[in-house]
C-alpha cells in the first residue's frame, strides 16, 4: 500500500512505536508524525494526506478543533480519532464532527489497523472517481473545441454526449439530443448504425470512417462517421460531406449534360460534313446550301456553349468586371426583339410582342451584358414553348428602378423547380421539358450579371400555363449622372 499518513499525538512514546507497528503490518506505508494540532495543520496544508490519525485530548488546540479545520482545509481525507478509555462523549462528538472513525486507548491494534486500512481505500477510492471526472470534463473541454462532430451512446442506446460541432452540423441542439434514445434524434439510424466501423482501441486510423446518409429536418445529411467502444458505450465522430458530396454529383451531372450538348451539334455538323463529302451524291446549290446551314448554325451553338462555359467559371473566379455606360433600355429592348424575332423566323408558331412606355430613365450599366441577359431570357421562352404561344416582352418603370418582364405560354416550371433553375448547370428533368436541349448554365449567368447590376431576377411560373421572368433593375439616381457620363467617356 503506497500510502502517506500523519500520526497526531502529544504522547512521544505513542507517536515512537505506532508507526513502528504500522510499518511491519502495512507495506510501504509512509508515515508523518505531529507533536501538536497546529504543526499538523501546517503539514496538511503541504501534503495531501491519505488518511490523518489525531489524539482527542491535546494542550493547546486540540483535536476537535484540528478536526474542524481538516474539514475546512482537506474535507475528503478520512480522519480517525484516538479517544481516551470511556470516552464516549468525545467519540460521539469526533464522529458528528465528520470523523471517519475513532479509536479508544488503549489501541487495539488490528481494529486499529483495520479501519485504517478502509480509510486509506476509501480516500484511494474517492481521489480515483475525483480524476476520472477531471479527466471526462477535460475530455468533454477539448470536445467543445473540435470541429468534428461528437455524440456518444451508452449501452441502453441513450445520447450521453453532444458536442457543439454535432449541434452545428445536424441541426439538432444539444438539449434535443442528450438524454434521447439515438433513432430517436437521427431518424434512419437503424439502418445505417450497422454500417458504421466502430474500434475497440482509440487509434487514429484504427478504423476507416464510412459515408452514410442520415435525414435532418427533411434534409439528407452525407456524414463520414466512425465509432470507439468504450466502458460503457460508444463514442462516435463524424463530418459532414454533403457540400463535396453534392459538388461532386454536379459535376458528373455537369460532364454528361456537357458532353451531351456537345454531341448532338457535332453530330449534326459530322453527319453534314460526310453528307457533302460523298462523291456518289449528286447535291444540288440548295441541297448543299442547306447543309453548310446546318454547320454554321451548330458551329455557332459549339461555340455559344464553350463561351457559356468560360462565362460562368469567369464569373465565379471573380476576373469578371461589368461596363459602366448609359444605357438605353428602350432602343436595346427594340434592337433585342427584332433580334430575336429574327432568329426565330421560323417559328411561326411563336410571336414576340414587346410593350415599352414613351419614355424611361437612364440606366448606367454594361449593355452588352443586359442584352445578353434579355437574350437569354427570350432564348428560353421560345425553348420552352414547344407549341407554341405568344411571348410578351415589357419594360415599365417601377419603384425608382425599372421592370423587364418576359411571359411565355409554354411549359412553365413546377414550384419546387422554380428556385433551382438559377443554379449553375441544372436542368429540370429532359422528360419533363419535352426534350428540349440546353446547358442549364442561361439563368444561372442572367442572374449572377442582374445581380452584379445591383439588381433582382425573378420568376413566375404556373406548370402548363407559363413562366414570367422579371428583371428589375435600379435607375441612376441624379447625382450619379456625372460619374456615368465620365465612365462612358472612358470607357
Ligand atoms: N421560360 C421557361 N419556361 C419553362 N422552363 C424554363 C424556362 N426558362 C428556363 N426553364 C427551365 O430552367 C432550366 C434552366 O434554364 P437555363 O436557361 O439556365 O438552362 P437551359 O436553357 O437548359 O440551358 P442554356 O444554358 O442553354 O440556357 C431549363 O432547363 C428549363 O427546364
Ligand atoms: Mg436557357
Amino acid at each position: 500500500m503506497n500510502a502517506r499518513i500523519l500520526l497526531v499525538d502529544d504522547d512521544t512514546a505513542l507517536l515512537d512505536a505506532l508507526p513502528e507497528a504500522l510499518r511491519l503490518r502495512m507495506n510501504g506505508i509512509q508515515i508523518d508524525t505531529s507533536e501538536t494540532a497546529v504543526d499538523a495543520l501546517e503539514r496538511i496544508k503541504q501534503t495531501d494526506y491519505d488518511a490523518i490519525v489525531s489524539d482527542v485530548k491535546m494542550p493547546g488546540m486540540d483535536g476537535l478543533a484540528l478536526l474542524h479545520e481538516i474539514r475546512e482545509l482537506r474535507p475528503s481525507t478520512p480522519t480517525l480519532m484516538i479517544t481516551g478509555h470511556g470516552e464516549r462523549e468525545l467519540a460521539v462528538q469526533a464522529l458528528r464532527g465528520g470523523a471517519y472513525d475513532f479509536v479508544q486507548k488503549p489501541i487495539d491494534r488490528d481494529y486499529f489497523i483495520a479501519s485504517l486500512e478502509r480509510a486509506i481505500q476509501r480516500r484511494v477510492l474517492v481521489r480515483q472517481v475525483e480524476e476520472q471526472r477531471l479527466a471526462l470534463e477535460r475530455h468533454a473541454r477539448v470536445l467543445e473545441h473540435v470541429d468534428d462532430g461528437v455524440f456518444l451512446v451508452d449501452d441502453e442506446g441513450v445520447i450521453r454526449h453532444w458536442n457543439p460541432a454535432a449541434e452545428a452540423i445536424t441541426g439538432i441542439g444539444s438539449p434535443e439530443a442528450l438524454g434521447r434514445r439515438v433513432e430517436e434524434t437521427l431518424p434512419g439510424w437503424e439502418a445505417v448504425a450497422p454500417l458504421i466501423p466502430v474500434a475497440s482501441v482509440p487509434r487514429p486510423g484504427s478504423v476507416e470512417a464510412k459515408v452514410v446518409p442520415l435525414e435532418f429536418d427533411g434534409r439528407e445529411l452525407w456524414l463520414s462517421i466512425s465509432g470507439v467502444t468504450f466502458s460503457d458505450g460508444v463514442v462516435y465522430a463524424f463530418r459532414s460531406l454533403t457540400e463535396e458530396r453534392a459538388l461532386e454529383e454536379l459535376k458528373g451531372e455537369f460532364i454528361a449534360t456537357v458532353s451531351h450538348e456537345l454531341r448532338t451539334p457535332l453530330a449534326a455538323i459530322y453527319g453534314s460534313a460526310q453528307t457533302l463529302l460523298r462523291e456518289d451524291i449528286e447535291l444540288d446549290e440548295s441541297g448543299q446550301k442547306r447543309l453548310l446551314d446546318v454547320i454554321a448554325q451548330e458551329s455557332e451553338r459549339l461555340s455559344r456553349i464553350a463561351d457559356d462555359i468560360l462565362f460562368a467559371n469567369k464569373l465565379d473566379s471573380g476576373q469578371f468586371v461589368l461596363g459602366e455606360k448609359r444605357i438605353d433600355l428602350l432602343a436595346l429592348a427594340r434592337e433585342v426583339v427584332d433580334q430575336m424575332r429574327a432568329c426565330f423566323a421560323s417559328r411561326d408558331d411563336i410571336s414576340i410582342d414587346l410593350e415599352v412606355p414613351a419614355t424611361i430613365d437612364s440606366l448606367v450599366g454594361d449593355s452588352d451584358k443586359l442584352r445578353q441577359v434579355l437574350i437569354n431570357l427570350i432564348d428560353n421562352a421560345v425553348k420552352y414553348s414547344p407549341d407554341g404561344g405568344r411571348i410578351d416582352v415589357a419594360v415599365e418603370a417601377r419603384d425608382g428602378g425599372v421592370r423587364i418582364s418576359i411571359r411565355d405560354e409554354g411549359i412553365g416550371i413546377a414550384p419546387l423547380e422554380q428556385r433551382r433553375i438559377f443554379g449553375k448547370f441544372y436542368r429540370v428533368d429532359p422528360a419533363l421539358t419535352r426534350g428540349v436541349g440546353g446547358t442549364g448554365l442561361g439563368l444561372y449567368i442572367c442572374r449572377e450579371l442582374v445581380r452584379r447590376m445591383e439588381g433582382r431576377l425573378s420568376v413566375r411560373s404556373e406548370e402548363g400555363k407559363g413562366s414570367t421572368f422579371i428583371v428589375e433593375l435600379p435607375v441612376q439616381a441624379a447625382g450619379d449622372s456625372d460619374r456615368g457620363a465620365a465612365v462612358a467617356q472612358t470607357a
